[in-house]
């Protein structure tokens, strides 16, 4: 009984190490690595080449080394039979909310703006906007929203938040269900999309929803490229319906040298490093589940395969 750790991004020694400083006599190889196949019964698995898991016939667990566990659902040739698992972490919420935390500050302060302005020696000050007078929308209340729902309200934000089921996080106003979305857009001035990837959310991120949202509304995408229609925001935009836009996440990552959103004024780009998981802190949860594996026990951080997440 063996993990295989398939990963394309040069980060697989680094998991390897972590695993065995944990673990020094665990079973672990690369995807690269001289290893029988049959002995694999756990693939940790971060945007694997498709059809690489349907080499391991007597795997039992497919577990995402992330949060997201879309890349594992489009993976068409995967073991569909397998209980799939995700990262569920107090650091992966709390760098997110940080991140965003940072966003929504450097736009509410225009530090983005005067950065330019200082390279064109423009002095020049703005109306700038305070944290009480500004409603923060998030799309997607699951473990990382709730989260930054949390440290919004924390920072005197008013929050609201939009999710398949109802939510209750304290202060917070939870809108469900595709009948509630247009009047949690209308009273939106900074969106952050938090959903996870699946066919009911895949370019949610489009010219109809954004133009819901009151004139001068800010979009801050930090789950995945596939949520957004790019040309529709590049409208919206240059329309000046929308102030601006950060993003973290990309169709193509990394991005293409030729989209127009390097160069675009009013994009914000950061190169999917919003959250990211922590080794140390990571590990013991592989660990857990592979010892469940391995006495016959029920996973924990399951996926639930019907939702997609
Ligand atoms: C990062 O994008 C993750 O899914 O963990």
């Amino acid at each position: 009984m063996a993990i295989v750790i398939i990963r394309q991004d040069g980060k697989t020694d680094m998991w390897k190490e972590a695993l065995l400083a944990a673990d020094p006599n665990l079973p672990v190889f690369g995807y690269h690595d001289d290893h029988d196949p049959k002995g694999i019964k756990m693939a940790l698995v971060w945007k694997h080449p498709k059809g690489s898991l349907a080499n391991y016939s007597n795997l039992m667990c497919i577990a995402s080394n992330g949060a997201g566990v879309d890349f594992i659902f489009e993976d068409e040739d995967r073991p569909k039979h397998l209980p799939i698992t995700r990262i569920v972490d107090t650091y992966l919420a709390a760098d997110m909310s940080e991140h965003v935390l940072a966003l929504i500050l450097a736009n509410l302060k225009h530090l983005e703006h005067y950065k330019v302005d200082q390279f064109n020696k423009i002095w020049k000050p703005l109306q700038y906007l305070r944290i009480a007078d500004v409603r923060v929308g998030i799309l997607g209340l699951g473990t990382l929203g709730q989260v930054l729902a949390n440290d919004l309200v924390r920072f005197g934000f008013q929050v609201q938040g939009w999710s398949s089921s109802r939510k209750s996080v304290e202060k917070v106003k939870s809108f469900a269900g595709p009948d509630e979305l247009s009047d949690f857009l209308a009273s939106t001035k900074i969106l952050v999309c938090l959903l996870p990837l699946t066919d009911r959310t895949s370019d949610i991120l489009n010219k109809e929803l954004f133009e819901q949202l009151p004139k001068g509304a800010y979009i801050i995408n930090v789950a995945r490229g596939g949520h957004l229609v790019d040309k529709d925001l590049l409208e919206l935009l240059d329309s000046g319906h929308l102030s601006g836009a950060a993003l973290d996440v990309f169709h193509q990552e990394p991005l293409n040298q030729e989209h127009p959103f390097w160069e675009h004024p009013k994009v914000h780009m950061t190169p999917h490093y919003a959250s990211v998981s922590d080794t140390d802190s990571v590990v013991p949860q592989i660990l857990e589940n592979y010892r469940r594996l391995e006495n016959g026990d029920s996973l924990i951080n399951l996926v639930s395969k019907t939702k997609g997440y």
